[in-house]
């Protein structure tokens, strides 16, 4: 779309020329002659720059751009002068003007001006969207009582350096409810630092996590700061703990006893201040008897144990939660905003919800896709339900190799699941009883982008 400016000037050759040279440069030019034209200009459509001349018979600029602050703030307004004073100028200024040309107006500069101008009520706007978005990110939505469990208990839990562990299942909000504790503590202005446990190969883990020296192994091109260092004065979020590599276990536990550590391949101890969160969906208890998880690093970051409800516990919540990923995806895309309608989250409260929230917000989000009705009815919400499992299995195919037709159909199955858990690879390969390297490697020969399919 074109940039929309209104040139408001009281000298119609000045009104003529500008307008001129701005539609050749690309902006929609509207002219005004007048303070009470110029008004009457904005009420009937928005414009993104204002440009006006300041003594003009009647109300004079710097009234007129007095008045437009009151009435539209956020319109960036230039002004222009033949007999500017200093005065004028500062007074301008102070009245919000973002800039103040003289005439004879030289073109060049005004053009240069007005883009400046536009360029930063973008960002400023782009600016204030993307902090939206943050906050739609992560805002802790759910008014069930499990909710307000939940919620008392990070309040409670957040204002010590006690080391807490998150349980709970697939997409449950493990994540928010860490970073929540994190906004609550003292810590709040300090690094949140996350790492998953399960997506960083066995073999680095160490690396990652206290950093390296210089030439300690092939590829360590230069000293790394290890995630420990990063989070000093601030949180460490371990996720997917359940999965860290039993030998790495043994060295966390013993960071966690002293607080001090060596980069990999160094001599000297380094110190960090770090509060520790970690988070599973893993039966922890099982791995531990199972001999898996050390249960004396089991009991070094429990302290506090946060469970989060699992989503078909608190099927109440589904409605807001519904409300809240609609309106987040209409912000983000720019949508007009849309409702579901009754029978259609009754259809949604009903799911079994195995990938909880994350699954509910990938439905609403498709359903958002797929119908263009407001509000979104139940037969929308169906469509845009994963595809239930047939209650026969599928028809034996008369020919074809076994080998295309078994890759044919572990395609299917995978990329379904994928779909199913929001692309979250660690889950998916568990609900299929894969290592996680497996899946990636069957992802790969089997031409699946992993990406793509979330
Ligand atoms: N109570 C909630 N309110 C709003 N959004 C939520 C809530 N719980 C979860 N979400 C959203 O659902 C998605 C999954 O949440 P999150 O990543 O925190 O889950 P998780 O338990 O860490 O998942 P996983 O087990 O897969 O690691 C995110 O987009 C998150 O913003
Ligand atoms: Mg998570």
């Amino acid at each position: 779309m074109k940039p929309r400016v209104l040139i408001l000037d009281d000298d119609p050759g000045t009104l003529a020329s500008l307008s001129r040279a701005f539609a050749l440069e690309g902006y929609e030019a509207l002219t005004a002659g007048s303070a009470a034209r110029a008004f009457e200009r904005l009420a009937e459509e928005p414009v993104d720059a204002i440009l006006s001349d300041v003594v003009m018979p009647g109300m004079d600029g710097l009234e007129f751009l007095a008045r437009v602050k009151e009435r539209v703030p956020e319109v960036p307004v230039i002004l222009m002068s033949g007999q500017a004073t200093v005065e004028t100028a500062v007074k301008a200024t102070r009245l919000g003007a973002l800039d103040f040309v003289e005439k004879p107006v030289g073109l060049d500069r005004l053009l240069l001006t007005l883009r400046n101008v536009l360029r930063l009520d973008r960002l400023e706007r782009e600016n204030r969207s993307l902090s939206r978005h943050v906050q739609d990110e992560i805002t802790l939505v759910g008014g069930s009582a499990a909710m307000g469990t939940l919620r008392a208990l990070i309040e409670r839990a957040a204002h010590s350096d006690a080391p807490i562990l998150i349980l709970g299942e697939n997409g449950t909000g493990k994540e928010l409810v860490a970073r929540a504790l994190h906004e609550r503590s003292p810590r709040r202005g300090e690094a949140f630092v996350p790492m998953n446990c399960a997506a960083v190969p066995a073999e680095l883990v160490e690396s990652e996590l206290f950093g390296h020296e210089k030439g300690s192994f092939s590829g360590a091109i230069a000293q790394r700061r290890g995630l420990f260092e990063q989070a000093d004065g601030g949180t460490l979020f371990l996720d997917e703990i359940g999965d860290m590599p039993t030998p790495l276990q043994a060295k966390l536990l013993r960071v966690l006893q002293d607080g001090r550590f060596t980069r990999v391949g160094g001599t000297g101890e380094v110190r960090a201040d770090v509060r520790l969160l970690s988070a599973t969906n893993r039966e922890i208890d099982l791995l531990v008897s199972e001999g898996r998880f050390r249960e004396d690093l089991l009991y070094r970051i429990n302290t506090v144990t946060v469970r989060v409800p699992a989503l078909r516990e608190r099927r109440e919540d589904v409605s807001e939660l519904t409300a809240h990923f609609a309106e987040a995806a209409a912000r983000r895309n720019r949508w007009k905003p849309r409702r579901f309608s009754t029978e259609a989250l009754d259809v949604l409260r009903q799911q079994p919800w195995r990938g909880n929230v994350r699954e509910l917000r990938n439905i609403v989000e498709r359903a958002l896709i797929l119908s263009g009705s407001d509000p979104v009815a139940a037969a929308d919400v169906r469509g845009a339900l994963p595809a239930a499992p047939a209650s026969r299995g599928p028809a034996v195919p008369a020919d074809g190799l076994l080998r295309d037709l078994v890759d044919g159909f572990e395609r299917e199955v995978i990329r379904e699941r994928l779909k199913a858990l929001g692309g979250h690879v660690t889950n998916v390969a568990k609900s299929l009883g894969l290592e996680r390297s497996h899946l990636y490697k069957k992802c790969k020969q089997l031409g699946i982008d992993i990406r793509e399919e979330a």
